[in-house]
């Protein structure tokens, strides 16, 4: 693994004790959880199709990272976040993009992919970049990799999990021009529950949602992204048809939502929620996919 500080990030190595954690509720485990097993399972398929050919790399892209580890108020449980699981468990991909907007946060991170030691395999690329989320959006093609023969030359996953609205329309709309399936949180239970039905927030509303709200009951604003959605991925399963599995779904009712999305033709995301992929899975590790959390 090859660590890459991208546009002026220059990292900062900080010992154990000066690392914090991301305070959370051990909702964010449940979620990071689902994130994590969507990746495995449509891993395999992006890796069938490296196999023979058809694509040279996959990549794996988060625009908002966090510090690499959670840790709920009281001090009781610790677990890593999305980037740690997914350098530590996606074997079979070749690009990892993680972009944070604050340094002291990505340092952390940094110090942590150091600390993994995994530099066993160098061809394996860690781009680091800090910078609004919006933005590395916008620079994704600095590093993505590039067309060089008949292959297609990347296809993966984006896990958008921001704390916020910040992520606009636009950015969405961008990453649906490649070969990426997209997994987003909205946060339902803060900002969009906070800002719905406050008329000097809807230019907030509307900067993510690409047009302004239909109605400030927050059901109606969900179905309304969704149906975006569906303009310009092929897949989207969201809000009623979520990609949570419902055990995991039912414990966080309106905390937060999570969609899958995909414009991928080899139809990634239906092949996984079809369960096509999570038979695969599970007949392997002879274990339920979708054991019990501990949330
Ligand atoms: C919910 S956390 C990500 C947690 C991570 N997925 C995990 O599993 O640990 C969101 C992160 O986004 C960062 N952030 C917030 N607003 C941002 C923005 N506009 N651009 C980039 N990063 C941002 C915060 O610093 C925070 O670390």
């Amino acid at each position: 693994m090859t660590i890459l500080p991208q546009k002026g990030y220059t990292p900062t190595y900080l010992p154990k004790v000066q690392r914090y954690p991301r305070e959370n509720g051990l909702y964010a485990k449940t979620k990071i959880e689902a994130f994590i097993r969507y990746c495995r399972s449509a891993e395999n398929v992006f890796k069938g199709q490296k196999a023979i050919g058809k694509v040279r790399k996959i990549v794996h892209f988060e625009p908002f990272c966090g510090p690499g580890w959670n840790r709920t108020k009281d001090g009781v449980h610790t677990f890593e976040g999305t980037p740690l699981r997914a350098v530590k468990e996606l074997h079979h991909y070749d690009v990892f993009i993680f972009n944070d907007y604050d340094k002291s946060i990505m340092d952390c991170l940094y110090s942590e992919l150091v600390d993994l030691h995994l530099d066993q395999n160098p061809d394996v690329e860690v781009h680091l970049f800090v910078q609004d989320a919006n933005q590395a959006v916008k620079d994704l093609d600095l590093v993505l990799p590039k067309r060089i023969d008949k292959a297609f030359p990347f296809m993966g996953s984006v896990i958008v999990d921001p704390e916020d609205l910040w992520f606009s329309w636009s950015s969405t709309n961008q990453l649906a021009t490649k070969r990426l399936d997209l997994l987003e949180m909205v946060p339902t239970h803060i900002d969009l529950a906070r800002n719905i039905k406050n008329p000097s927030a809807q230019n907030y509303v509307g900067n993510w949602l690409g047009e302004a709200p239909v109605s400030d009951s927050l059901d109606t604003v969900l179905a309304q992204y969704e149906t975006k959605l569906k303009t310009i991925y092929k897949w989207v399963h969201g809000v009623s048809t979520n990609p949570l599995p419902e055990q995991e779904y039912i414990w966080v009712p309106g905390k937060y939502h999570l969609i899958s999305a995909s414009n991928c033709p080899n139809d990634v995301a239906k092949k996984i929620w079809t369960g096509e992929v999570r038979r695969t899975v599970k007949a392997t590790r002879g274990v339920p996919l979708f054991e019990g959390l501990d949330a």
